[in-house]
């Protein structure tokens, strides 16, 4: 099973945390890109301002690596609130997020990362808190079991997910404000990457910065990881200053290819092609072939080879396009072209 996959947007390391953290931007004037998600975010926030009152409920939804946690922290920040975070799989006990609750106070942020992993128990737990502001608590048993009915501060529940899908339509329904976080183009990877270059003091061409920019597969945790990567190898093997060349090199040991597919994704795509004749074949069966967890496939794998069309997926399972077998070099025997487009 691969651990530590350059390119996935999970966030590895709490030192990789803390590098993450460092090129954050904290405002949403230093926030590059999504135009129209920070159009519409300014609005909300602004009347929100105005009026004095916390901001509607928020879910952000797309795939990792985008934004969705620094849009979180930025909104704390210009409302001048604070940001309680935590996540999905991490609440397993209604007291912990009773605790968690009754502490917020007007105004205050509650980050829930991985809000589609949510126990059903809790799920329940927080519906009255974020419709009502108060949370039903069951206190004794039986005969003798009451509800006691705990008041909360007017929070703002931002969640994060990256399967819109799986949340329930109870939860969903009670957020007022949605925003999808899609992929960056390379200008806007560029960008990001020349400011983080800034950031970190380190001298970069504006060749390589659009080397990294076209391997980071839009995401912007990717770029930052990728630059990490490069400015290590040109610390090593050069002067320190990032060109192309060593840019290409970097990355090309990293076994990151020129549109920025590593190994599980190659993987992915060969087995399909190799094993299922280029598909239809369903996750589960992927997963057990590449001996890889569904969720990591469905969540850091299939995203980006479906947004530059090298996957389809079918009702009958995911096939591969001819374009993604143009780009590994291979060809399907006539009879087993996906016929896709
Ligand atoms: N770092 C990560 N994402 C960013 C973004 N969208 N703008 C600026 N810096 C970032």
């Amino acid at each position: 099973m691969t651990r530590e996959r350059i390119i996935s947007g999970e966030i590895i390391s709490p030192e990789e945390e803390s590098f993450i953290l460092s090129l954050r931007p904290k405002q949403l004037n230093e926030y590059i890109g999504q135009k129209k998600l920070k159009d519409k975010l300014r609005v909300s926030i602004e009347a929100a301002r105005r009026r004095q009152e916390a901001c509607e409920h928020i879910l952000f939804y797309g795939p990792p690596g985008l934004g969705k946690t620094t849009l979180a922290h930025i909104i704390a920040n210009e409302m001048k609130t604070r940001l309680v975070a935590t996540s999905g799989p991490s609440l397993s006990r209604t007291g912990d997020l009773m605790g968690i609750l009754t502490n917020l106070g007007d105004g205050d942020i509650l980050f829930i990362d991985e809000i589609h992993r949510l126990s059903p128990t809790i799920e329940e737990f927080i519906y009255p808190a974020m419709e009502d502001f108060k949370v039903d608590f069951v206190v004794d048993k039986g005969a003798f079991a009451k509800v006691i009915n705990i008041p909360l501060k007017r929070f703002t529940l931002i969640g994060a997910t990256t399967r819109a899908g799986l949340l329930s339509p109870p939860l969903r329904d009670r957020f007022g404000l949605y925003y999808h976080i899609d992929f960056y183009p390379p200008e806007e990877l560029k960008e990001i990457l020349t400011r983080s270059a800034k950031l970190l003091e380190v001298q970069i061409t504006d060749e390589a910065a659009s080397e990294i920019s076209r391997r980071a597969r839009g995401t912007p945790r990717v770029a930052n990881r990728l630059l990490r990567r490069v400015r290590d190898f040109v610390t090593v093997k050069a002067d320190g200053k990032i060109d192309i060349d060593l840019a290409r090199k970097a990355l090309d040991a990293e076994g990151i290819d020129n549109i920025g597919l590593d190994n599980l994704d190659r993987k992915l795509l060969k087995v399909i092609i190799d094993y299922y004749k280029g598909g239809p074949v369903g996750i589960e069966a992927l997963g057990a072939t590449l001996n890889e967890e569904i969720d990591t496939l469905v969540d850091m794998v299939e995203p980006y080879l479906l947004k530059i069309g090298f996957l389809q997926r079918t009702r009958r399972g995911r096939m591969v396009s001819n374009e993604a077998c143009r780009h590994l070099g291979v060809k399907l025997n006539q009879k087993d072209q996906p016929n896709l487009f």
